[in-house]
Order: C-alpha cells, then sequence, then structure tokens
C-alpha cells in the first residue's frame, strides 16, 4: 500500500497553501531561493515516521533544515555542487572553483541547528559535494520524499533523474519538482515524463504555479509533484 496518499497530499498542500506547518519564524526567513509555502509543503510532507528525505540543490540548506525541522525521525541526503549562484553577478563559479560562501553558509546553518532546542536532529544530515549527475546512485539509501530544486535545470537533467535517480526511491514515494512555472522548463519536464517508461508508474499529480521565478508570496518558482509507485508485475 502507497504510503502517501492522495488525500493526504492533499491535506498537507492544503496546510503549505496557507503557510501553515510546525515552522517557526527562524525557518520561514532563513535567506534562500525558496518561499514560506515551499519550506512549509516540504515540512509537512516530512511529518511521517521514519521518512527518507533526498534533495538536489540544497544551497544554503533552507529547504532542507524546513524539511527536517520538529521531524525528529527524518533521515536526510543534501546535494548541491556549490558552483551556481543566481545571486551572483556571474552565476557560475570560475571553472575549477565553487561558491564557498554559499557551502560554509550552509555549514553554519547545520551547525546552529545542532542545538537540542533547535528541533532538527543535524546528525541524520548527509551532505554530498558534487554534480547529481556524478553521485553513486547505486548505493544511495532509497528515499520516500524527493525535492529536485535544481537550477539551471535541463531536459538533459530531467532524463537523467528519471533514468538514475527516481530507481532509489522506496516502492513509493513523492517526487517534488521546482521551476514549474518557468513554461520552457515545464514544457520538457512534461516530455521526459510523458517519454518515461521505467518501472515506476506515476499515480497522481498536483501542481502550484507563481507568477514568475521567485514569488516569494506563493510557491516559489512553480512546484509539480508527482506521487509516484512500484508498478505491479502482471503474469503473462
Ligand atoms: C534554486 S537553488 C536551491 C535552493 C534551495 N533549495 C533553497 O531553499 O534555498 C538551486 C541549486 O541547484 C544547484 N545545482 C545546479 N545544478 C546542479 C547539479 N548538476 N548538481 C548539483 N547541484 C546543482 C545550484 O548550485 C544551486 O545551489
Amino acid at each position: 500500500m502507497a504510503k502517501y496518499t492522495q488525500e493526504f497530499i492533499d491535506a498537507a498542500l492544503e496546510l503549505s497553501d496557507n503557510e501553515h506547518s510546525k515552522l517557526s519564524e527562524r525557518e520561514r526567513e532563513l535567506f534562500g531561493l525558496s518561499s514560506s509555502r515551499v519550506r512549509a509543503l516540504l515540512n509537512n510532507l516530512c511529518t511521517k515516521q521514519d521518512i527518507n528525505y533526498l534533495e538536489i540543490g540544497v544551497y544554503r540548506g533552507a529547504t532542507l533544515l524546513s524539511a527536517l525541522y520538529g521531524n525528529p525521525s527524518v533521515k536526510a541526503v543534501g546535494i548541491d555542487h556549490f558552483k551556481y549562484d543566481e545571486r551572483e553577478a556571474k552565476r557560475w563559479a570560475v571553472e575549477g572553483t565553487i561558491w564557498e560562501n554559499v557551502k560554509s553558509q550552509l555549514e553554519a546553518n547545520i551547525v546552529r541547528y545542532k542545538d537540542p532546542n533547535m528541533q532538527v536532529s543535524t546528525d541524520n544530515i548527509t551532505i554530498i559535494a558534487d554534480d547529481f549527475k556524478q553521485v553513486a546512485w547505486d548505493k544511495q539509501a532509497k528515499f520516500d520524499v524527493c525535492f529536485f530544486d535544481v537550477t539551471p535545470v535541463t531536459k538533459a537533467d530531467y532524463e537523467f533523474f528519471f533514468s538514475t535517480v527516481l530507481p532509489t526511491i522506496k516502492t513509493s514515494g513523492i517526487v517534488i519538482f521546482s521551476n514549474y512555472s518557468n513554461e520552457t522548463t515545464s514544457k520538457a519536464l512534461n516530455e521526459v515524463i510523458e517519454a518515461y517508461t521505467g518501472p515506476y508508474s506515476i499515480d497522481w499529480k498536483r501542481q502550484r504555479i507563481s507568477s514568475g521565478l521567485s514569488d516569494a508570496t506563493k510557491y516559489y518558482s512553480g512546484l509539480l509533484i508527482l506521487g509516484i509507485s512500484k508498478k505491479i508485475k502482471t503474469l503473462g
């Protein structure tokens, strides 16, 4: 039986549409490229027990820490190559370097939440500082919830996600894609979804479109949320 029902996701979305979650003002105000509603949704989805949460595109950790806040049993893996920061004039770090300030701010944010009163089990966080296409996916723990928050994102990134990352989902789970308010990106993502013929089926979809790609009052760059489960093999 699927762990996440459509009723559960609709209730979680209704709460986050109203910015309701366990998050405090502190998590809502962490500097990041995401809105209160996105953070609330991730927090609400991770309220289930023993969730493995995967985030691709952690940046300074605002959404990662929001997913974990008040949800002590969540185990999280966060991935980022720290080479792209849309808040920098040059955006891409010089060849062979990373945006050290982004990585060190992420580390500092995690250290800040180490205090037991901060309601985040920071020992449950693993950070992989690499391109997600270089990660040894066959060695990763299976996830229940994945937030794919890669920017800039290409059709090839989505193809890689479906061919190589998706097999690390449990028998069922949720994948949330950002940048869905961008027409080119949503078209590319929908084409990849339509062409997908792997061992998982998409059971349901929900979306939240924003006015622009950094809409702090709505779902920032827009979300596509998929409920996914392993196809049942039939005889004959
Ligand atoms: C929109 S930001 C993530 C925002 C973050 N989730 C937050 O709440 O603030 C996108 C991130 O994707 C990362 N990124 C882009 N391409 C990547 C890739 N191929 N592998 C790993 N990270 C990537 C960038 O370095 C950037 O930090």
